[in-house]
């Protein structure tokens, strides 16, 4: 299965196996990381599943949807490397993908 690195807010990291078809979120949630809230259980409406992405994935990772975008500009901790890790579906395309626990808003 593909691996998912994790680092946590403390800078813990731990690399983890995704299914393929899962989401990001879905990924690190079920791995037990229950820091990530997802508080919306992936419909895109609470941003609560935000991350940042190791940039060497940038052009790996789906288009951001407007409504992606919306939702991470009501957070403190955006920057370039934001995405929120319920828009990703995880899978042998990001194998080995970096993701960081954003700051809680
Ligand atoms: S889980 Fe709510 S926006 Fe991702």
């Amino acid at each position: 299965m593909p691996k998912l690195i994790v680092v946590t807010r403390e800078g813990e990291e731990r690399e983890v196996e995704g299914e393929t078809g899962l989401s990001v979120m879905e990924v690190i949630r079920d791995n037990g990381f229950d820091e990530l809230l997802a508080l919306c259980g992936g419909c895109c409406s609470c941003a609560t599943c935000h991350v940042h992405v190791d940039p060497e994935f940038a052009d790996k990772l789906p288009p951001m949807s407007e409504d992606e975008n919306d939702l991470l500009d009501s957070s403190a901790d955006r920057n370039a490397t934001s995405r929120l890790s319920c828009q990703i579906q995880f899978g042998p395309a990001l194998d080995g993908l970096k993701v960081t626990i954003a700051a809680e808003d």
